[in-house]
């Protein structure tokens, strides 16, 4: 059985995540999306809150499992899950920039290799960071996001005096 990760905060998960976790579950017998909480980052959705949308967008999904990674290395939760390779989206040169140290790193320490995938065109600005700011200033975000993340979004929204209108 060939296991995959796909890591990230998902803070909130969006469409571009979603294309590459699929396309990911095309390639393996099974994928772990998981979750991570870093104390150093301040989130805008607790842990349980970034999991539950993740399981609720990839519910219809098969061979899709969504887990948090805990605050330890991911190479080590990779050796302790039997995973075989870490896929991440690459959006541009920064992202390749970022994420090839990393790589490098996580085979050194446990043997696991990172698959990139190209992220495709449609998705290529998008990143959790950007939708939060646009929403938070009041711009529709609803074409980046499921359907659970905009609820959530909005939900929020009516908690607060944020101007964000989906
Ligand atoms: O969505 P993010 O915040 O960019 O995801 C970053 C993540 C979770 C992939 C990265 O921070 C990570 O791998 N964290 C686990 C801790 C770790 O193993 N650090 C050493 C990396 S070589």
């Amino acid at each position: 059985m060939r296991r995959a990760v796909c890591p990230g905060s998902f803070d909130p998960i969006h469409n571009g995540h979603l294309e590459v976790i699929a396309r990911a579950a095309g390639l393996f017998d099974e994928v772990i999306v998981a979750v991570s909480t870093n104390y150093a980052k301040k989130y805008r959705f607790p842990l349980e809150e970034r999991i539950d949308m993740a399981r609720e967008t990839l519910a219809s999904l098969r061979g899709i499992v969504v887990e948090p990674v805990g605050e330890g290395l991911l190479a080590e939760y990779c050796k302790q899950r039997g995973v075989s390779a870490i896929v991440k989206g690459l959006r541009s040169s920064s992202d390749f920039d970022y994420e090839l140290p990393m790589a490098t790193m996580n085979r050194q320490l446990s043997g696991v290799e990172t698959v990139f995938l190209p992220t495709e065109g449609n998705y290529l600005h998008l990143s959790s960071t950007l939708i939060k700011e646009v929403f938070t200033l009041g711009g529709s975000v609803s074409d980046y996001v499921p359907r659970s993340v905009l609820k959530r979004l909005l939900a929020g929204e009516s908690s607060s005096d944020q101007p964000g209108r989906g």
